[in-house]
C-alpha cells in the first residue's frame, strides 16, 4: 500500500550548517534544562502530569493513561474538566479579565479587541443561545467560517455546553461542507454571510445554502452578519441572525458543563488515502492539556506575550494554537482575516510591528512566497519586537529556513520546525527553542515523551542517513482516539502496518518517509501514501481523481503531486477521454471546475495532461511514482516493468509541451 520513501528529498539533507539557541532566548525560555528528555523518559507516562498541570480540573484524574484496550488508549481517566472554562473563565477569575484575548484585524484593517472579559461575557451569550435552539451535550454543531472572532467564541461557546464542534475551513465547497455535516450527523450550522478576500466580496452564505440542500438532517443555522450592507442574505425559515440571538441573551451566563477527560471536544475531518474524508476524534482532557504543554514548551508563549500563528482556524493549526493551546495558556492571540499579499505584500510585517509580535508561526509555502517577493517587504517594518518563529506543515528547505532566520528573525530568534498531524494534535518533533542545535531542513528530535523510529518495510530501524518509515511506539495525550463512527478505519489506517497485536504492542503509523541521524534528528521527506501537500492543505488524491472522473466524457484519472516552487506540491492530472481524443478547453475548464466544486479552489489542478492511456504494471496497477517524476521533469528510472512502455515517452512530450 505504500509507495518508497522520496529518495530525491533526500539531496536537501546534505544541509550541515547548524544554529544555537540565542544566549538572550535560553535565559528567558519556559523549557531550558536538556534533563527534560530523560526525565520524561524515566518518568513516563506520569510525565503527561506536567501538562495536565497547566489545566483547571474539576475532578482530578485517577489515572495518567489506561492502556488496557489499545490502540484505544485513554488519557487522564477519571478526571473532568471544562475546555472553555480552561480558556477564559480562569483568566477573568484570576484578575487578567482586562488582559486581551483576541486581536482581530480584518483585511480591510477594521480592528476588534476581546478581553478576557469580553470573550467570557460572548462566549457565555453564545452558548446560551446555542442551548436555546436545543443544543445539547455531544451534539456535533459545524462551524463554516472564514477568520473572524465569531469563529473562536463559537468554539469555545460549544465546548462550554459539551457539543463537539466540526469546524469546516471556509475554502471548501458547498458539497464538502455537506459530506461532513452528514458524515457527523450534525443538525446545527454556525456560518456568515461573506467575507472579504482581496478586496473582494465572497457570497459565504450562498455557498452554505447550497451545501445545506445536500443535507440529511433538518439544520438549524445561525448566521454571522460580516458584512453589513455589501450583500442581502435571506434568513428564511430556520436561520438565525447571530447578532439578534447575542442580544437576546444579554448578560446570559451558562454554567460551564464537566466533561470527562476522554468526551470529545472536537471533530476535524482531514483527507486520506480513500476518497472519504476521516473525522478525527479529539478529546476535552489529553487534546487540551497537550495543546497547552506544547504552547507553552515549543512555542514558549508566556500571558504578557502577543502571539500570532498566521494559520487559518479551519485546520488542526488554528485549533490548536490559535485558539486552545494560547488561550489555554491566557495570552494575546492575533488574528489575521486577509492574506499576506494585500494590499501590498508587506501586510504579515505591518500586523507584526503594528502588534509587537513576539512569536511567529507559519508555514513553509508562504516563508517561500515572502522570499520570492524580496527581502524589502520585511526590512521596511521594524520586526525587533520577535523572540521566536515557528514553522508547519510540510518539510522546509533550508534556503527557506535560512532566509527566515535571516530577513524575518534577524539571526536573534530560534527556528522550531514543528512536524505533526491533524491526528496527532500538537507537535511530535522539533526542537525545544531553548535547548536544542538548529539545523536547517531537519525538524529535529521527538519531543520529551514521544518515541519515534525510523524503520524499514520490516519495522526494523534504519541506520542514520538512510529513508524510512516515521513510526511512533508511545501513545501521547493529544493522539486522536478514533475516526468518528469508524474504529475499524482508525485501526486499519494508523495501527496495522507496524503493529503486533498479538504481542499487544501497537505502533502508529502517521504514513510519513524520514530519515534520521547521529543526535536523532528526524528529517521528514514527505507522505508516503496517496495524499500530497500543496500549500500546507492535505488533499487526498482520490478524491481529486473522483471529482474528475465525474465530468462527462471524461473515463480516468490519475492524479499525483508534483513539486512546485512555493506551494511545495502541486495537483498534477494525467486525464484519458472517453473517445480517446485529447480533450479541448471545454474539457480542460469542466475538469477545474468540478474538482471546484467538490472539494475547493485551493485543490485546483496546476496541470491537466490529456493521454491516450496511464502507465501501469502488469497487473494494471497505475505507476504513480512515475507521473510523479514526469511531472517534476525528472529523468526516469527503469520502465521494463510496465505494460505499456511506450506510452511514457509520450506523456513526457506532452509535458514538456506545456
Ligand atoms: C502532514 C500532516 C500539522 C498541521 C498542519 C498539517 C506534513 C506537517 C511538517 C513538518 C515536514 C510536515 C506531514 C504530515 N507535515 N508538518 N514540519 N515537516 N512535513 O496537518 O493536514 O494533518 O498534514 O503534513 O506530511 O503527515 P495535516
Amino acid at each position: 500500500m505504500t509507495d518508497e520513501p522520496d529518495v530525491e528529498l533526500e539531496a536537501r539533507l546534505e544541509e550541515k550548517e547548524r544554529f544555537d539557541p540565542p544566549e538572550a532566548f535560553v535565559e528567558q525560555a519556559n523549557v531550558s534544562d536538556p534533563d527534560i528528555y530523560e526525565e520524561f523518559e524515566e518518568e513516563w507516562p506520569d510525565c503527561w502530569e506536567r501538562a495536565a498541570d497547566l489545566l483547571d480540573w474539576d475532578e482530578e484524574y485517577d489515572d495518567v493513561l489506561v492502556d488496557d484496550e489499545a490502540p484505544f488508549y485513554e488519557w487522564f481517566v477519571g478526571g473532568e474538566l471544562n475546555a472553555a472554562y480552561n480558556c477564559v473563565d480562569r483568566h477573568v477569575e484570576s484578575g487578567r479579565k482586562n488582559h486581551a484575548a483576541i486581536k482581530w484585524e480584518g483585511e480591510g484593517g477594521e480592528t476588534r479587541t476581546y478581553t478576557y472579559q469580553d470573550l467570557y461575557r460572548e462566549v457565555n451569550e453564545f452558548a446560551a443561545a446555542l442551548r436555546d435552539m436545543g443544543v445539547e451535550e455531544d451534539d456535533v454543531v459545524t462551524l463554516y467560517m472564514p477568520m473572524i472572532p465569531e469563529l473562536p467564541i463559537a468554539m469555545l461557546a460549544c465546548a462550554r455546553i459539551g457539543a463537539p464542534h466540526s469546524v469546516v475551513f471556509a475554502g471548501f465547497s458547498a458539497d464538502a461542507l455537506a459530506t461532513r455535516m452528514n458524515s457527523a450527523e450534525s443538525e446545527y450550522l454556525v456560518t456568515c454571510d461573506g467575507y472579504y478576500r482581496r478586496g473582494d466580496v465572497l457570497n459565504h452564505k450562498e455557498k452554505a445554502d447550497k451545501g445545506l440542500r445536500s443535507v440529511e438532517a433538518d439544520v438549524e443555522t445561525v448566521v454571522v452578519d460580516r458584512l453589513g450592507d455589501e450583500l442581502t442574505h435571506f434568513l428564511g425559515k430556520r436561520h438565525h441572525d447571530y447578532d439578534e440571538l447575542v442580544a437576546e441573551q444579554s448578560g446570559e451566563r451558562v454554567d460551564p458543563v464537566s466533561r470527562d477527560a476522554e468526551d470529545m471536544l472536537f471533530l476535524m475531518y482531514t483527507s486520506g488515502t480513500t476518497g472519504k474524508p476521516k473525522g478525527v476524534k479529539h478529546t476535552t482532557g489529553g487534546y487540551l492539556s497537550y495543546a497547552a504543554w506544547t504552547s507553552h514548551s515549543v512555542l514558549d508563549i508566556k500571558p504578557e506575550d502577543s502571539y500570532w500563528c498566521a494559520a487559518d482556524i479551519g485546520w488542526i493549526t488554528g485549533h490548536s494554537y490559535i485558539v486552545y493551546g494560547p488561550l489555554a495558556l491566557g495570552t494575546t492571540t492575533v488574528m489575521y482575516e486577509g492574506t499576506p499579499d494585500y494590499p501590498e505584500k508587506d501586510r504579515l510585517w505591518e500586523l507584526v510591528e503594528k502588534y509587537a509580535v513576539d512569536i511567529f508561526y507559519t508555514a513553509p509555502t508562504a516563508i517561500r512566497s515572502f522570499m520570492k517577493w524580496g527581502k524589502e517587504y520585511p526590512d521596511s517594518k521594524d520586526l525587533s519586537s520577535l523572540r521566536l518563529l515557528g514553522t508547519v506543515g510540510e518539510p522546509i528547505n533550508p534556503r527557506a529556513w535560512k532566509w527566515y532566520y535571516k530577513h524575518i528573525g534577524d539571526e536573534s530568534c530560534p527556528v522550531v520546525d514543528t512536524w505533526w498531524q491533524t491526528e496527532t494534535g500538537g507537535m511530535m518533533i522539533t526542537t525545544l527553542p531553548g535547548i536544542g542545535t538548529m539545523k536547517p531542513g531537519s525538524a529535529g528530535p521527538a519531543l520529551p515523551g514521544i518515541d519515534a523510529e525510523i524503520v524499514d518495510t520490516a519495522g526494523e530501524a534504519v541506520s542514520p542517513g538512510d529513508a524510512g518509515y516515521l513510526t511512533i511506539n508511545n501513545p501521547w495525550p493529544g493522539m486522536l482516539r478514533t475516526l468518528y463512527d469508524n474504529d475499524d478505519r482508525f485501526i486499519n489506517e494508523y495501527w496495522r502496518e507496524y503493529s503486533d497485536s498479538e504481542a499487544d504492542e501497537w505502533v502508529y503509523f502517521p504514513e510519513d518517509g524520514a530519515t534520521i541521524d547521529e543526535d536523532e534528528y528526524i528529517t521528514v521527506l514527505g507522505r508516503v501514501d496517496d495524499v500530497i501537500n500543496v500549500s500546507g492543505h492535505r488533499l487526498g488524491t482520490m478524491e481529486i481523481e473522483s471529482a474528475i472522473v465525474g465530468v462527462p466524457g471524461v473515463a480516468e484519472a490519475a492524479v499525483v503531486g508534483g513539486s512546485h516552487e512555493v506551494k511545495g506540491e502541486a495537483v498534477y492530472a494525467y486525464v484519458i477521454t472517453e473517445d480517446g481524443t485529447e480533450g479541448g478547453e471545454e474539457l480542460y475548464d469542466s475538469i477545474i471546475e468540478n474538482v471546484e466544486r467538490a472539494i475547493g479552489p485551493f485543490a485546483r489542478p496546476e496541470e491537466i495532461i490529456f493521454t491516450p492511456e496511464l502507465p501501469k504494471t502488469r497487473s494494471g496497477k497505475i505507476m504513480r511514482r512515475l507521473l510523479e517524476d514526469i511531472a517534476n521533469g525528472e529523468q526516469l528510472g527503469n520502465t521494463s516493468t510496465l505494460r505499456n512502455p511506450e506510452i511514457v515517452e509520450e506523456i513526457q512530450a506532452q509535458v514538456s509541451a506545456e
